[in-house]
Order: C-alpha cells, then sequence, then structure tokens
C-alpha cells in the first residue's frame, strides 16, 4: 500500500487536505428537464452530509424565491457540510445569498473572449472590476468567498492570472478553475494546474465538465497537480454531460490512489438511486460504480473466478459502495455460474436434469435473451416436473384459425402408452386446446381448470410465456402445473398436462 507521503514521491504534488464540493443541486440541477422541489433538495442535502461531503452548493439564490427558501431552509439544518450558494458578480446576487443566511458563497463571472464579447459585452477591465466589486462586497458581509473565472480553460493565461490576482488582493479564498464546455485533456490539465499552483498560494478549485468523458480524469491530474478542492456531482449530472462524478472520483482516489477522503462510500449506491428517482435521469447500466453492470457478470470465464475471489474481476468489492454483486445467465454462462446460482435457490438437480437446464439457457442466451434468475427457478421446476412418471404426454397439436370463425386446435395425446386425438374448438386457440384435452381425458378422470395465470417473461413479441395453473379433481385434490414455452399454447398445455398427470397419480396410490 502506498500512502499520501510515498506519492508524493512519485513525482506527485497532492494537497494535503482535498474538499468535495458538491454540485448535484445546483449545477446538477441545470441538466436539462431537471427541477427539484424544496422537500426533494433537502433529501439530497441530508444524504450528502451523511455521505460526508465537505461543502454542498444547493442553488443559486438569485434565480428564485424557492431556491432562496431552499437554501435557507437546508442552512437551517445545521448540517456538518458549508452549505454554498452561487451568484453572479453582482452584489444584488450577493444580497439573494445573505438572504438565505448562508455564509459561504461562489461567485463567478465570464473571462474567456467568447464570453466577454458575445456574453457579457465587456472590456478586460471592466470583467476585472466587476469581479473585485463582487468579492469586496461579499468578503465585507463576512462571506467566504470561493471565486471562479468561467470559462477559464478558454481564457488567455496572462488574463486569466491577471483576474485571479486581482480577486485574491480583494479577499477571495478560493479560486476555483472552471473547465466550462470541457475541452481540457489530462496533460493539458497538468500543465494549467501546476502553473496555477506556482503562482498563487490560496487553495484551488476545479469545476471540470465532461463533454468529451474526461471530467473524472481532468478533476484526477489536477488532484495530481495540487488542486484543494473538487466540484463533483452525484452520478455526474449537470450542464449537457455534465460534470465529475462523485462516486467516480471519491472511488478512484480510494482504490487506484489509497487516498481515503474519509467518505462513507457505503452510501453511494443508495444516493445514485435517489437522485436518480428524484430527478428522472436514469443511469446507464455500465455506469460506473452505480450503473446496474458496475459488478454483474455473465461470462463463464468470469464467473468463475468471481466466485473464487471476486478481486478477479472486479477492482473493489460492490459492498464498498452498497452495491451488490450479480450473476446473469445468457448464452456466455457457465457451469460453475448456474451450480452456484441453483445453489442460492436451494434446487437440486441431477447431472442429466442440470445439462438440459444448462443447455435451454444457452439456447435462450443464443436467441438474444437474458435469462433472468426469475426464468432460472422457472426453467428448473420444469425441468424437475417433467422428471416424474407422466401418464399423459403431448404427441401433436394444430391450431386453425381464421377471420370470423372460432380457433380449432387439434391435439393428439398418449394417455397410458395409448394415443387418442381429437379436436375442440374455444374462444381462443388456448381455450380451444384445453377444451380438447378435456375431452380427451375426461373417461379418464374428471378434470377442472381453477386458475390459469400467464405472465410473458422478458417482454417483446419473442417472449417466453410463463404459465401456472391450478387444476382439481371430483375427489377433491388439487394441484399446480406450471411451464415456460415459448409458444403459449404448448406452454398452456404443458402446464395443464403437469398438473393433470400429478392429479392422475395421487388417484392412483390413494
Ligand atoms: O461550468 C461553469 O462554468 C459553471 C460556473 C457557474 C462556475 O458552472
Ligand atoms: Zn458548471
Amino acid at each position: 500500500m502506498r500512502d499520501i507521503e510515498t506519492l508524493k514521491k512519485e513525482n506527485m504534488n497532492l494537497a494535503d487536505k482535498i474538499y468535495i464540493f458538491d454540485t448535484t443541486l445546483r449545477d446538477g440541477e441545470q441538466t436539462p428537464g431537471v427541477a427539484l422541489t424544496v422537500d426533494e433538495k433537502i433529501q439530497i442535502a441530508q444524504k450528502l452530509n451523511n455521505l460526508g461531503v465537505d461543502k454542498i452548493e444547493v442553488g443559486f439564490p438569485a434565480s428564485s424565491k424557492g431556491e432562496i427558501e431552499s437554501a435557507k431552509k437546508i442552512k437551517d439544518l445545521n448540517l456538518d457540510s458549508t452549505i454554498v450558494g452561487l451568484s453572479r458578480s453582482l452584489n444584488v446576487d450577493v444580497d439573494c445569498v445573505l438572504d438565505a443566511d448562508l455564509d459561504y458563497i461562489h461567485t463567478f463571472i465570464g473571462t474567456s473572449p467568447l464570453h466577454r464579447d458575445y456574453k457579457l459585452n465587456m472590456s478586460k477591465s471592466q470583467i476585472i472590476n466587476r469581479a473585485i466589486e463582487t468579492v469586496e462586497y461579499a468578503k465585507d458581509h463576512g462571506l467566504t468567498v470561493e471565486f471562479s473565472a468561467e470559462d477559464a480553460t478558454r481564457t488567455e493565461r496572462n488574463f486569466l492570472f491577471d483576474v485571479f490576482g486581482e480577486v485574491i488582493s480583494a479577499g477571495a479564498d478560493f479560486i476555483d478553475i472552471p473547465d466550462t464546455v470541457g475541452i481540457l485533456t489530462p496533460i493539458v490539465t497538468h500543465e494549467l494546474i501546476t502553473d496555477i499552483k506556482n503562482n498563487f498560494h490560496v487553495p484551488v478549485s476545479v469545476h471540470f465538465h465532461n463533454d468529451f468523458g474526461l471530467a473524472t480524469a481532468n478533476t484526477l491530474t489536477a488532484i495530481e497537480c495540487g488542486a484543494n478542492q473538487a466540484h463533483v456531482t452525484v452520478n455526474g449530472l449537470g450542464e449537457r454531460t455534465g460534470n465529475c462524478s462523485l462516486e467516480e472520483l471519491v472511488m478512484t482516489l480510494k482504490s487506484a490512489y489509497d487516498i481515503d477522503l474519509g467518505l462513507d462510500t457505503t452510501r453511494f449506491y443508495s444516493l445514485s438511486n435517489l437522485v436518480g428517482r428524484l430527478t428522472g435521469v436514469k443511469m446507464p447500466v455500465n455506469k460506473p460504480i452505480v450503473g446496474d453492470n458496475a459488478f454483474a457478470h455473465e461470462s463463464g470465464i468470469h464467473v468463475h473466478g468471481i466466485l473464487n475471489n471476486s478481486y478477479t474481476y472486479e477492482p473493489i468489492s460492490p459492498e464498498m459502495v452498497g452495491h451488490s454483486r450479480r450473476i446473469v445467465l445468457g448464452k456466455h454462462t457457465g457451469a460453475n455460474a448456474l451450480k452456484s446460482k441453483l445453489k442460492e435457490y436451494h434446487i437440486d438437480l441431477n447431472d442429466e436434469q442440470f445439462y438440459k437446464v444448462f443447455n435451454e439457457i444457452k439456447s435462450l442466451g443464443d436467441s438474444g435473451k437474458c435469462v433472468t434468475d426469475d426464468d432460472l427457478v422457472a426453467i428448473a421446476i420444469t425441468e424437475l416436473s417433467s422428471a416424474r412418471e407422466t401418464p399423459i404426454v403431448i404427441k401433436g397439436l394444430s391450431i386453425s384459425m381464421g377471420a370470423n370463425v372460432s380457433p380449432t386446435a387439434t391435439v393428439k395425446l398418449e394417455i397410458d402408452g395409448v394415443e387418442e386425438e381429437t379436436a375442440s374448438t374455444g374462444v381462443g386457440p388456448v381455450d380451444a386446446a384445453l377444451n380438447a384435452i378435456g375431452d380427451l381425458i375426461n373417461d379418464t378422470l374428471n378434470i377442472e381448470l381453477e386458475e390459469y395465470n400467464l405472465e410473458a417473461i422478458n417482454g417483446g413479441t419473442d417472449a417466453l410465456a410463463d404459465v401456472f395453473v391450478i387444476c382439481s379433481d371430483p375427489n377433491g385434490n388439487k394441484s399446480t402445473g406450471r411451464s415456460i414455452n415459448q409458444d403459449i399454447v404448448m406452454a398452456s398445455i404443458l402446464a395443464v398436462l403437469d398438473s393433470i398427470n400429478k392429479l392422475l397419480l395421487i388417484n392412483r396410490t390413494e
């Protein structure tokens, strides 16, 4: 294990303390289509606090009365995390942060030529003056001030340094470098942050967007170069493609750098789900750390490794982030995975039954299906029940249907070794087939179909039909039957025959 001191020797310039500044409730809420109520913001802020983030940016108080109200309510909770409000470089915006009773302001002004010329229509000196004025005003009102040079990464370096120099002289406590449109790469980040650290002696914060998928990598690079604080969001939410993801950054620091920021990482998965639910932004299955597939395995080789030692194919344990491991069955499934799944469900199959189930799962996988645990249990149970003595066996089925005529089912059964066939109509093909079975077996045993349940597994037009039935006989015996088949009529017939065969066996032993 390498500690911070060793890492420092390895050409890194890590700060002694790295602050996590969460902006899920501000930049995250700027995700297109996302709007949180006051109560929802409170719920998320409490969870972020319990996780242990240092700062929570709760909104932009000048943007609405609701934003002031929610910021104030969150402040009134007296959380351990510092509560931050965003403001433009305008004294009226600072007043709104003060109205919310906050102690920490994050104030910004665009500094790049694009922002100066096309958004603010201000000269360089006007921008510097406005930035100084706001920082001084906020400091005069007792606020801790973090100053952001919006679009810093597309700002001329000399001008950027002039702005930072001036706001530091005006009292800024933190300077922040927003990569507003996510154009940094790790190597450029390295040069920029090193230069800034060499020239300024206030804590340096970074706020990196993810337009090219590099926000986390760039933030890590900034930390390697001495950045003191990282702006992050839960699930990487934020404007356009989002910000550096909180869980990715913290877990990479913890597992790849051995840097434990002291956060309760076991809360990541539930926090991610809460934020996903409240914002309506669902995570892709392959999202690192919190995605559904982050700890899911299908391939036989991987599952074999995982079952022996989970680190063979997982960099961290799912428990570390409050997630859980999932073994998925499909075309890549190996025998070990299937055995462990069957054990989990206490299903005991002999070798022949096991390989039948194994092959069925493989062929379902080959036909493009992913087999859920429910599917597996149903397939295994069907296999177990088909191993029993079966006085009645289906030998043939044909259905004919046409416009304005009732469907007709022709069913051939072998009853105690003798083949019999009949045709019957019904309101639908399943009804017709079940009527035909009733006609064929009535001489053997008068059976009543008491319950019939049909469920589609997997959805889609090629879904598996899962049929569960309960039949009864005149002696008051009841029995269940179940079958899964790609054809609804066949699944229904097999489920009913499964139940009828059990009833016949009961009657013959009575
Ligand atoms: O991305 C950005 O530039 C911002 C600023 C408000 C800091 O979010
Ligand atoms: Zn941003």
